[in-house]
């Protein structure tokens, strides 16, 4: 299975820095951010794995990882065309790399969990895409799932509500099959003027095909300052 990583944006919540840096440059514990979402691919057994950023940042990622050799895996780089239109279309710039199921990763997502055993399962499923959840103390701030519980599927996905209905936080790990790309065609941009993927995985509830998974270990979007403390707390304790 091939995996894409999304490391574009403009990093608002981490100015100064991302005035000149993109965000998942940044220092978490001795690496880039990024490096630990690649870690956790290239240990799951993923091999291939395409990096979606800005035009004026390809050059830093390839400068620092290169081919992937180092990491154990084949990396590739690609530009989101437009900047700031949205995780779905930073999504849909992968559309040539792959071909079947793959997995997607938002790059400031940083975890313990180990990916194997969701990759496993979703390879053998016949529902077209999988979201892990995480139960969180400010799930605002987040895409929230609504969970059925009797029927074990998730009946909605709000992002960023005002009054959240549960504290299930749709972190950025995904799983889709390959008709997510027609999907993402079919989407039209939200208030904020973007490509929503809350909005391209409601499609998928809408159609009965997605499942989910709770993470059961330490989750976090290093996407703000104290996100980013917190993370760098966690690796160099774990180091
Ligand atoms: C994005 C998604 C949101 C998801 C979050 C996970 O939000 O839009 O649904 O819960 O990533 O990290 P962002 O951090 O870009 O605001």
């Amino acid at each position: 299975m091939k995996a894409v990583i999304l490391a574009g944006g403009s990093g608002t919540r981490l100015r100064p820095f991302t005035k000149i840096i993109n965000k998942h440059l940044l220092p978490v514990g001795s690496y880039p951010m990024i490096y630990w979402p690649i870690k956790k691919l290239a240990q799951a057994g993923i091999q291939e794995i395409l990096i979606v950023t800005n035009k004026e940042d390809i050059d830093l990622f390839n400068g620092i990882f290169g081919s992937g050799d180092e990491l154990g895996v084949q990396l590739f780089y690609t530009i989101q065309k437009e900047k700031g239109s949205g995780i779905a279309n930073a999504l849909y710039c992968a559309k040539d790399f792959v071909s079947e199921k793959f997995v997607v990763l938002l790059g400031d997502n940083l975890f313990d969990d180990d990916l194997e055993p969701y990759i496993e399962d979703f390879k053998k499923a016949n529902y077209g895409a999988k979201v892990l959840l995480k139960e969180v103390g400010n799930p605002e701030r987040y895409g929230v799932a609504i969970v059925d519980d009797k029927n074990q599927r998730i009946k909605s996905i709000i992002e960023k509500p005002k009054n959240p209905e549960s504290n299930f936080c749709v972190t950025g790990i995904y799983f889709y099959d390959n008709s997510v790309f027609d999907l993402i065609e079919s989407l039209s941009p939200s208030e904020r003027g973007e490509l929503e993927i809350t909005d391209l995985n409601n499609l998928y509830i809408n159609r009965n095909e997605l499942n989910y998974d709770i993470l059961s270990g330490w989750w976090l979007d290093a996407g703000t300052h104290e996100a980013l403390y917190n993370a760098n707390k966690h690796f160099f304790e774990g180091e």
